[in-house]
Order: C-alpha cells, then sequence, then structure tokens
C-alpha cells in the first residue's frame, strides 16, 4: 500500500474575528518584528487596519511592503526580496490574495537565503524555510494559505510555473470571513472558480488518497452548494465563508494530490497572455472534463453522490454528466469572460499553446487520461472556437 502524508499548516483558525488569534502567536512565538505583506487592492479596500491595530496593540514592530504584483513573475519575487533586504524579521504576516500568498511564501524561503529564485525555479528541493509566516487569504479560491506551492510567471517561457517544496507550507493559516466581505463580485468569481478546480482535480489526479479525497470532497460540497449565491448575493457573508472553508479544503488536497490538466493547460494562458490563474481555469475546466471523462466517471459520480446526494438514483454515467454540467453552469452564472480574443488569444497562437500546455508534464502526469497531442490541441481550439459559436473547427 502506498503511504500517504497529510501535510497542514501548524495552526489554523476560522470564525468570524480569528485574525485576534494572531496575538496569541505573538505571544506565544514572542515574536518582535513583522513583515507585512500585502496589496495596493488590499490597502485600498482598507482591509488592512485590524491587522496594524492588532500589531500595534502588541507592541510588535512592523514594516509593510505593499508592492505585490497580482499574478507575479519570479522578477516581482526579487525585486521585492532584494527591497526587503536585511529588515529584521521574525514573522511575515501576508494579507492578500493568492499573489500575495505566494509571495510571502517565497519571501519565507528566500530573505537571507544563500540561493535565488531562479535556483528554486531549477531545484525546489533546496529550499528552506528562513522565516515563519502567517497567512490570510482575502479571496475564496486558490487555497495558498494551506499549499507547499508558489506559483510564478516565468515570461521568458511565456509560462507559469510551480514552485514545490514542503518548506512552503505555512506555519500558520487564519481563515476570517471578514477579509473576504468587500472583494469584489469579479474576484471572487475567478478565485472560487480556481477552488472548485482544485477540489475536482484533486478527486480526480491519479495522486488522489484517502487524505486528499476527504477535503477534496466536502470542498466541492462546500463550493459547489455556495458559490453561486455568494456571487449573485455579495451581501450573504455566510455563503462567502463557506467557500473560504471549502478553497482551504481544496489547498490542504493539492498538498496531498495534486491538480491535473485543467491547471497544466491552463499555464500557458496565463504566462504568456496574462489572463488571470482563475479565469484561465474557468476556460478551460467543463472542456478538460470532457475529455477526460471516460477515465473519470466513477470518480466524478462518487463526487456526485457526496455533493448531491438526492441524485442517488441516477447511473454513473448520468451522475458524471451531473457534475461536469453544474461546472459549466456556474462558469456561465457567475460571468466569467470566456472570450479568449478579448485577451488577446488567437487561431495563430495554438501552436504555442499546444507545445508549452504539453510541457506542464508535473500536473499532466496526475491526468488520470493519458492526453494525447490532438487532444490537447482538441481541447484549446474548443476554448478558441468558443469566441466564434464552434465556426473553426467545423
Ligand atoms: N500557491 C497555490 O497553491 C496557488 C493556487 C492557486 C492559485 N495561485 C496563484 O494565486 C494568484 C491568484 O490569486 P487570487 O485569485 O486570489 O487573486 P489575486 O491575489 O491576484 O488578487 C486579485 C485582485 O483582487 C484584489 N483583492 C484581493 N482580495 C481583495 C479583497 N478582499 N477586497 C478587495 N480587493 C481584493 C487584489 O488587490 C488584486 O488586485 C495567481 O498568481 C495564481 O497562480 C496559487
Ligand atoms: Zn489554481
Amino acid at each position: 500500500m502506498a503511504i500517504n502524508q497529510l501535510k497542514v499548516p501548524g495552526k489554523v483558525f476560522s470564525g468570524n474575528d480569528s485574525y485576534l488569534k494572531m496575538k496569541d502567536i505573538i505571544e506565544s512565538e514572542e515574536v518582535k518584528n513583522v513583515l507585512l505583506i500585502t496589496d495596493k487592492g488590499i490597502e485600498g479596500a482598507g482591509i488592512i487596519q485590524p491587522v496594524l491595530e492588532l500589531l500595534r496593540e502588541a507592541g510588535v514592530n512592523s514594516e509593510i511592503f505593499y508592492h505585490v504584483q497580482a499574478e507575479p513573475t519570479h522578477n516581482d519575487v526579487t525585486q521585492l526580496v532584494s527591497e526587503i533586504g536585511d529588515t529584521p524579521a521574525d514573522y511575515i504576516v501576508a494579507v492578500g490574495g493568492g499573489s500575495v500568498l505566494d509571495v510571502a511564501k517565497l519571501v519565507s524561503v528566500l530573505k537571507g537565503a544563500t540561493y535565488s529564485i531562479g535556483n528554486l525555479l531549477e531545484t525546489p528541493g533546496i529550499a528552506k524555510k528562513q522565516v515563519k509566516s502567517l497567512l490570510i487569504p482575502t479571496t475564496c479560491g486558490t487555497g495558498s494559505e494551506a499549499t507547499c506551492n508558489a506559483i510564478v510567471g516565468v515570461p521568458e517561457k511565456g509560462i507559469k510555473i510551480g514552485i514545490v517544496n514542503d518548506a512552503l507550507i505555512p506555519d500558520a493559516a487564519i481563515l476570517d470571513a471578514v477579509f473576504v466581505k468587500n472583494l469584489p463580485q469579479k474576484h471572487l468569481a475567478a478565485a472560487a472558480v480556481d477552488a472548485l478546480c482544485h477540489c475536482v482535480e484533486c478527486y480526480t489526479s491519479n495522486k488522489a488518497n484517502a487524505f486528499s479525497d476527504m477535503f477534496a470532497a466536502e470542498g466541492a460540497k462546500l463550493i459547489f452548494h455556495n458559490i453561486r449565491e455568494a456571487y449573485a448575493n455579495p451581501a450573504n457573508l455566510e455563503a462567502r465563508s463557506q467557500l473560504l472553508i471549502g478553497s482551504f479544503y481544496g489547498g490542504v488536497a493539492i498538498t496531498s494530490s495534486g491538480t491535473t490538466a485543467v491547471h497544466a493547460l491552463s499555464y500557458p494562458l496565463g504566462g504568456e497572455f496574462h489572463i488571470p490563474h482563475g479565469v484561465a481555469n474557468a476556460i478551460l475546466f467543463e472542456k478538460v472534463m470532457r475529455v477526460n471523462k471516460p477515465d473519470i466517471t466513477n470518480e466524478l459520480a462518487a463526487l456526485c453522490d457526496t455533493v448531491y446526494p438526492e441524485k442517488a438514483t441516477l447511473s454513473i454515467n448520468e451522475k458524471a454528466e451531473v457534475m461536469i454540467e453544474d461546472i459549466a453552469d456556474i462558469v456561465q452564472k457567475l460571468d466569467i469572460p470566456t472570450d479568449l480574443a478579448g485577451f488577446g488569444v488567437e487561431l495563430k497562437d495554438l501552436d504555442f499553446l499546444v507545445e508549452a500546455g504539453s510541457g506542464v508534464r508535473r500536473l499532466l502526469d496526475n491526468n488520470k487520461r493519458a492526453l494525447t497531442k490532438e487532444e490537447i490541441t482538441e481541447i484549446y481550439l474548443s476554448v478558441l472556437n468558443d469566441q466564434t459559436g464552434g465556426e473553426k473547427n467545423e
């Protein structure tokens, strides 16, 4: 029997005002100097204030860095690490979406290290924790507050690359819905579909195991049941807080299992065409599941049993179809733009996409169906075709 391992942050808090638990960590670990990492969007939304006040009251010295770019590249990370320099820090606190959290995790292994992010892209295994980290997600999506991954754009290759190392798992995470209260609908939509991808892909992955199945299935249940409501009714904080938990579960599932072809094929859409991560996944999600279906019918049906137990009398094939149709319905109801032309992607880019997407072996190897080049071409063509009502592939 294979050996499975569950890896989670050392401390995880959830619930209203759970951010106050930060004080316990500061006291018990005698934290004196905090590096606070966030971005301009978070600063503008005013969510950082309670954290600043808490740090002040706790008598902690804090230095704030606001310069994280959305969908960061490795160059952005290098710049931030050099800006931070030898600013004293015994804890990193990050408040933000996946972009901020990933950068903070990278800083936690790069600050004062003898290796660079360039070295980590080549040899991720050398990463060692340099500074502890506490992450507070402000989008209900990426699950980065749980994962051992940090994803950066590599512009010279037109692709995104996930750096994977257990040292990237944060030391603490706080899931407090107050931080997602004012999350704009557009960002909620992209991030929450990303979280759903994490759960569904991990559940249908070659690496799926008893631990990841539990988190992926429960995460999927929370997200399928709350995502439409959270989007349609921004005042429903309960729905948002369920998404926050579901996305954390998705992150735990990633660390134990792994995402598959949706994420693999979305990397060039993000890396070369700067399509936000969640949007790129949303564009591909249904199409990839359809091509994968012959090899994952049982897994999709089992997921249906957890998410929609009332459909128990349907056949296995019908249950799998319910899940794929539901995915398509969510992407449509959340108004996610699936017009690739709007992002500057054209038919002439097909060869690049197929080449770059086929190269993401780390994730394609997790895909139950061994996708052929023809199938990868078919998937990209079908999303290119969506913009013209399916004319090009007829
Ligand atoms: N490490 C992982 O396991 C993992 C998993 C999935 C995605 N990612 C990465 O995460 C990034 C995407 O993260 P994301 O989807 O969370 O978006 P994001 O962090 O890029 O944020 C998108 C925008 O929303 C704003 N924003 C975030 N929270 C807000 C709030 N509460 N109120 C107002 N504005 C807010 C930000 O300022 C930013 O402008 C990508 O780089 C992706 O590759 C990482
Ligand atoms: Zn993702």
